[in-house]
């Protein structure tokens, strides 16, 4: 197994290839997080479901990392926490779960088709949904979610970063009008989980959905939601839990009412490695690494003829995103020049947010998206620069 782990590493070294897609999906793991879900592959059995040792092992794996999510978030314990297989299976379960027709629930137009999608099954169903609008940078205001608050507002659903442009939504302040009226505050941190320091009490959020494959950087198939003590929430799946078997409904205690059917163990041993890395190099280093990389990149970026950045760059609020358009190219053209020619992953098109590129203006071309994760390096940066400035015709 180590040489087989080994052999994976060297070959890595040896690429040549620059990934500079972590919105998408961090590939660069430490090595920890792979050695964890290979353990697991060939030791666990399947958590609450039996006393022999490996399916007390698979409880124990799993009881671990949700024990380390409910500290990373701050949240209140550890059944707070339910695990899914993405952030789009969380934001499902909260939007779907939460609402009633006739209710009336804010969110902007910033949001990925994860959180959009639902909304729109809502809105057949009778709620109604505004959809708050965005400033030529992509940004939203705090105070826009009060001012479109109605006698009928249950909700505020927002993410935490636009995948598109990285801009930063001041999550303790949509927090504090979501308290002052007693609103359900639902957070989607697929771009800021394991980036950014998330305390869902503090943030006064209600439900947290995040993914574990992209800055919590464990793998694929992992991701969990957080609800808050008190937040009745209809769960989207029943089925097996291991528990009340003879109860003909979802069992109502946090987290089996939201995990029905076996759990990616394997995967959750991965995602539990993962949050111990992340502990160990502290949030605090990664973030500044990140910021350096990506303000790296823009100040390299900003200055070559024919480039345009979308995103607030005034503010400090931001992740590890940019996206741009090289005048005269189709996003996807720089793209395919950017992977053929040099080397680079790059995410182009319309990454899923159809209404963020309706208000950036870029639905003809979609963008060209550069992310950052703190295992990339200022050389790497400086590959995309140069390779930028030689498509835009520079030298
Ligand atoms: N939502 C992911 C992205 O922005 C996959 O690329």
């Amino acid at each position: 197994m180590q040489e087989q782990l080994e052999r994976h590493y060297v070959v890595k070294e040896k690429s040549e290839m620059v990934y500079l897609d972590n919105a998408a999906t961090t590939i660069d793991k430490p090595p920890e997080v792979a050695q964890a879900v290979l353990a697991a592959l060939h030791e666990i059995g399947n958590a609450g479901r039996g006393v022999n040792e490996n399916s007390l092992d698979a409880a124990r794996t799993v009881f671990q990392t949700r024990v380390l999510l409910a500290e990373f978030f701050h949240a209140e314990d550890a059944s707070r926490i339910a695990f899914t297989s993405n952030a789009t299976e969380a934001l499902n379960i909260a939007i779907l779960g939460l609402f009633e027709p006739g209710d009336h629930v804010i969110t902007t137009v910033t949001e990925h088709n994860s959180v959009l999608r639902p909304l729109y099954v809502l809105q057949q169903q009778g709620v109604e949904v505004t959809f708050l609008p965005c400033d030529s940078k992509g940004t939203v205001r705090p105070e826009q979610f009060e001012e479109a608050i109605k006698h009928n507002t249950k909700g505020i659903i927002c993410a935490h970063a636009s995948n598109v442009t990285g801009n930063v939504l001041d999550i303790s302040s949509v927090g504090q009008i979501a308290e002052k009226h007693g609103l359900l505050l639902v957070v989607d941190a697929a771009q800021t989980a394991g980036v950014m320091d998330i305390d869902v009490q503090k943030m006064r959020i209600a439900v947290l959905c995040f993914t574990g494959h992209k800055g919590l950087l464990g793998p694929q198939g992992t991701g969990g939601i957080y609800v808050r003590p008190g937040v009745a929430i209809r769960p989207l799946k029943s089925g097996g839990t291991g528990v009340q078997t003879y109860l003909k409904r979802q069992p109502e205690e946090m987290p089996t009412l939201l995990e029905a059917g076996t759990l990616n163990g394997h995967g959750i041993a991965g995602l539990g490695a993962a949050i111990t890395y992340l502990n160990r190099v502290g949030l605090d280093s990664i973030r500044e690494k990140e910021m350096e990389l990506m303000w790296h990149f823009y100040n390299g970026i900003t200055c070559i003829p024919g480039i345009e950045v979308y995103g607030d760059f005034d503010s400090p609020r931001r992740c590890g995103i940019v996206s741009l358009n090289l005048q005269g190219m189709d996003s996807a053209e720089v793209g395919d020049e950017l992977y053929m020619n040099y080397g680079i992953s790059v995410r182009t098109g319309a990454h899923c947010a159809p209404r963020m590129h309706e208000a950036l203006g870029t639905v003809g071309t979609g963008t060209v998206r550069f992310s950052f994760s703190h295992r990339n390096t200022l050389e790497e940066v400086d590959m995309a620069i140069c390779a930028l400035r030689e498509l835009a015709g520079g030298s």
